[in-house]
């Protein structure tokens, strides 16, 4: 089948006509029909109402005064019927309060009576273009409604796929560790050095994958969590954080700088879990200096709360900073710094979980600072 679109330059716009007196409610749409429009004339509101239930109108042209109904309530009936309808309406000479009334209700403009066409007609063109605006408006939020509702079952597929196959490695990554640990444990006396050198390889890197499943696992179970939010200490939960880090500071001298945070509703496990994650990687990449520095701050900005931990270790290329928060994405050797490279991909689904955002400063062999901010989360 073809169909054909009529070009929207030949498309005749409809105007739906209601005035109660007929001689000049018919002058009206003979006028407005000589000019090149539709016109649908009615004397009562109820009929109006009845023919947009019919079929759809661009613009409603109502008389304000009308035994039995006037064009206001008119007006506000006929845009629960159609809400893009635009509106304008006729007023008797003189009645300016009447049709500032009208437009607060919203009417898009008037026309004083008796009409005449030289100002009637641009008014009504302007009514017809921001019909135009209103229709393309809601074609483009619809749009936006069916690809979010698509992303967010996209998502959702995602998230279970990953948890699944995550889940599943498990089993036979178990049977390589056991296996393994069987063979070095109670075979070794069958075992070269060497042999024993390789099954140690393969021992390892079943632990290593078997971090990076956790992870992952972690990572997806995220956005499925509620938060539960509760006014916390931030300063309270930095501290015991780092007193519980004995084995990451292994007795080394570092330096921690705490500010007394205001008290701020987050939702505590999780962005425990953002700090947990700084705090390591500071500690981590400050391993090589003599006297490390760790700040943890805040600065408001409005009514957000930025936060930061900043540190004088490593440091890194601000060239690949947009790599920094994606999942095993790591800018320094395992030999040289250990880690999977999920953490601050944690950090920046918790932050956004709390509608805030990740961003980091760095500098090659002098430090790095990370922020991160939390919205205005009224008590
Ligand atoms: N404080 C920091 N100083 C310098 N580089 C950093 C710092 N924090 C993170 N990075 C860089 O960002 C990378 C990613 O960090 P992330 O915390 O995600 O992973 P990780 O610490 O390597 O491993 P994991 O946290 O999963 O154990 C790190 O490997 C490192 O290259
Ligand atoms: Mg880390």
């Amino acid at each position: 089948m073809i169909t054909i679109i009529a070009d929207q330059s030949e498309h005749k716009l409809s105007i739906l006509v209601v005035d109660d007196e007929p001689a000049s409610m018919r002058a009206l749409c003979d006028t407005l029909e000589y000019e090149g429009y539709h016109t649908y004339g009615y004397t009562s509101g109820a009929d109006a109402l009845a023919a947009m239930r019919e079929r759809q109108f661009d613009l409603l042209l109502a008389d304000l005064q009308m035994p039995g109904t006037n064009g206001i309530d008119l007006m506000k009936s006929a845009q629960l019927v159609d809400p893009s309808l635009v509106a304008v309406i006729m007023t008797g000479h003189g009645a300016l309060d009447t049709a500032v009334a009208a437009m607060k209700a919203g009417a898009l403009d008037y026309i004083q009576k008796p009409i005449k066409l030289a100002s009637a007609l641009p008014v009504l063109e302007r009514a017809l273009a921001v019909r135009q605006l209103r229709i393309e408006k809601k074609k483009l939020e619809d749009n936006v409604r069916e690809r979010t509702e698509e992303l967010k079952i996209a998502n959702r597929e995602l998230e279970a796929f990953s948890y699944s196959v995550s889940h599943d490695l498990r089993a036979p990554l178990r049977a390589v560790s056991t296996f393994s640990q069987a063979l070095l444990g109670e075979h070794s006396a069958n075992l070269t050095d060497e042999g024993k050198r390789l099954l140690q390889n393969v021992n390892a890197g079943a632990a290593h994958m078997d971090r990076l499943i956790t992870d992952l696992l972690r990572l997806s179970q995220l956005n499925r969590q509620p938060l539960h939010k509760q006014p916390v200490r931030f300063a309270e939960m930095v501290r015991r954080i780092i007193d519980g880090m004995t084995h990451e500071r292994g007795g080394r001298n570092i330096e921690f700088l705490i500010a007394e945070f205001p008290t701020w509703q987050v939702d505590q496990g999780l962005i425990q879990q953002v700090f947990v994650n700084l705090l390591s990687n500071a500690i981590k990449f400050t391993r090589e200096r003599a006297q490390a520095r760790i700040e943890v701050g805040y600065r408001m900005d409005g009514t957000t709360l930025v936060c930061f931990v900043k540190d004088n270790g490593a440091g890194f290329n601000m060239k690949y900073m947009n790599k920094l928060f994606g999942v095993f994405q790591r800018l320094h050797s395992a030999e040289q710094f250990e880690g999977t490279g999920v953490g601050l991909s944690i950090v920046r689904r918790i932050v956004e979980r709390h509608g805030g955002k990740v961003w980091v400063d760095g500098e090659q062999d002098v430090g790095a600072t990370f922020y991160f901010s939390l919205p205005d989360s009224p008590q």
